[in-house]
């Protein structure tokens, strides 16, 4: 078969953000965008030439035509093998999985996670390491840098490939295997958890969930899971068949657009657990009758009860959290005697602190959770923790964060998105507010003192590196805090995220409504940024 070497010319907006090259379909279907990124990585990760590759998506529009055209240049590029999902699915924490089970050199996996789909909603692309996680900042800048100067691409000339069927096919010099999606992630999940604890849990008659897989990825991974394995009814599925456009939603499971799961839970008709996950299936959100689980609640939880499970039964080494997730871990760490670590927003920063053993639970805000198993965050591993927790202490959902809370106290936790905003605004407001943090330690605002200012700055302990401007943190007396961040996730405009946290040890608080305790901080917020004068907005698009 014949290598094509095609002229092109670089495209100035190729710079991956928190979470690899996102943007709008129409913008990956220009001509040689997509070329233009996928060549970058292998000019960049020089060791994928004779080495080998894991490749897979979450199955949304373009997913299909990405992946041949992302096969054939791994075939001109001198890539020995590729494992693909069969039709080039894999959710992200089964690619991290695969990744490290057959020792690729690394992973390309195409998603815009809880983006919307479709025609007119995003894409993604982000290669992981040989680690199986995303790729540290020193490659994602090698790419970067190698997209400015592309001046050509490789590419076999080449029919489609059928990648519906389990097997191997030769793709010029490369061997391709096209593997089930599910089994691998299926017999890791019973390494680490009790499935026949959930089992019985399941069928004791007592207990009714729900799973919403947002019309994405989980769906068959949810269906081989609890129905097949664990004997759950097929009925607590909803939203399982996944499409390439989610049905025209938007799969990002929050108490917004996860609203089916928290009205079933809210009203008490039964449902006694439900959970959701997200377009690529790494995100988690976990509710109970009557309770949403924070999710950095969700962390800490899951830290003070990792000895419960099986797969954390000789303990944890220490927990990391990102640096605006609330400090709600922090507590569980200290009664531990283990490290908290707090890193920038976004997976890539666990990686070196999994590898180099020093954590074992991390968890970010942003309905993000995982342990050492992978490096991503793992949707439905968060569900099953969950579940064989509820098997092991056969207590309510409800029952069990507040008794976390009366331990280790209540961390009182909102962050509010403010979306679809003019760049250079945010970018201005940003600025405005970063000039003015020297001068704010010693000020009070209302009850609230700020004993603290900065732009977060994190040094990786273990390999040195350094990342700074990730977020403006103002720190209280009393353990409140405010963040304030750009999302570095989006493909339109810019979103303001801002985040508000407050700490009651105090039991009879802990009942307190959760937006009237955080409002007089969101105040403070308003005021100091100056938000309503500067965006024109004086409520949040999302409140989460
Ligand atoms: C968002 C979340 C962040 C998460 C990322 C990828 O990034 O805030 O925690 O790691 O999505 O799922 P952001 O848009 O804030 O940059
Ligand atoms: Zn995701």
């Amino acid at each position: 078969m014949k290598i094509n070497t095609v002229i092109t010319h670089p495209f100035k907006d190729q710079r991956p953000g928190t979470s690899g090259l996102r943007k709008l379909v129409t913008v990956f279907q220009q001509p040689n965008y997509l070329e233009n990124f996928v060549q970058s990585i292998f000019d960049a990760v020089t060791e994928l030439r004779g080495g080998t590759l894991v490749i897979g998506g979450d199955g949304r529009y373009y997913n299909r035509e990405a992946i041949q055209i992302i096969l054939r240049m791994a075939a001109a590029n001198g890539v020995s093998k590729v494992w693909v999902g069969r039709g080039g699915l894999l959710s992200t924490p089964a690619a991290s999985h695969l990744i490290r089970k057959h020792n690729a050199s690394g992973g390309i996996i195409l998603s815009a996670s809880h983006n919307p789909g479709g025609p007119h909603g995003d894409f993604g692309i982000k290669y992981n390491a040989a680690n199986g996680g995303p790729a540290p900042e020193a490659v994602t800048n090698a790419i970067y840098a190698k997209s400015l100067e592309i001046y050509r691409y490789q590419i076999l000339d080449t029919q489609n490939i059928n990648l519906d069927q389990d097997g191997q096919i030769v793709l010029g010099e490369m061997l391709i295997e096209v593997l089930d999606p599910v089994q691998d992630y299926v017999e890791l999940m019973e390494h680490i958890f009790d499935f026949d604890a959930i089992h019985g849990l399941f069928n004791s008659g007592m207990f009714n969930m729900r799973f919403d897989a947002m019309h994405a990825i989980t769906g068959p991974y949810a269906e081989e899971l609890f129905v097949n394995h664990l004997g759950g009814n097929l009925d607590w599925l909803l939203n399982c068949v996944p499409q390439t456009d989610f049905n025209g939603c938007h799969p990002d499971p929050n108490l917004i657009h996860a609203h089916e799961i928290v009205s079933l839970t809210a009203n008490g008709d039964g449902v006694n657990f439900a959970a959701a996950s997200d377009g690529d299936g790494d995100r988690n959100m976990i509710l109970g009758r009557g309770m949403f689980v924070n999710p950095s609640d969700s962390l800490a939880i899951m830290a003070a009860n990792a000895h419960h499970i099986k797969g954390y039964r000789d303990g944890i080494k220490g927990v990391a959290r990102s640096m605006p997730t609330s400090r709600a871990v922090d507590k569980v760490a200290s009664a531990l005697g283990i490290d908290c670590y707090e890193t920038p927003t976004g997976w890539k920063y666990f990686g070196n602190l999994l590898d180099a053993g020093r954590i074992n639970l991390c968890g970010e805000e942003s309905f993000g959770s995982s342990s050492d198993h992978i490096r991503e965050k793992d949707g439905l591993w968060a569900v099953l923790f969950w579940l064989n927790l509820l098997a092991v202490r056969r207590q309510s959902v409800a029952n069990i964060v507040r008794e976390h809370w009366r331990r280790f106290g209540r961390n009182f936790y909102v962050r509010h998105d403010y979306e679809g905003l003019d760049l250079n605004i945010a970018q201005e407001l940003v600025a405005t507010v970063r000039s003015m943090l020297p001068s704010l330690p010693g000020q009070n605002f209302g009850p609230y003192q700020v004993v603290a200012a900065d732009d977060f700055a994190y040094q990786d302990p273990v390999d040195g590196s350094v990342t700074e401007k990730q977020g403006l943190r103002i720190i209280f007396a009393d353990e409140a805090r405010i963040i304030l961040r750009l999302s570095g996730t989006g493909t339109v405009g810019a979103t303001l995220r801002i985040y508000l946290e407050t700490y009651a040890s105090d039991p009879k608080r802990h009942a307190q409504d959760l937006h009237a305790e955080i409002q007089p901080l969101a105040d403070i917020a308003r005021h100091i940024t100056q938000l309503q004068q500067l965006l024109g907005r004086s409520t949040p698009d999302i409140i989460t």
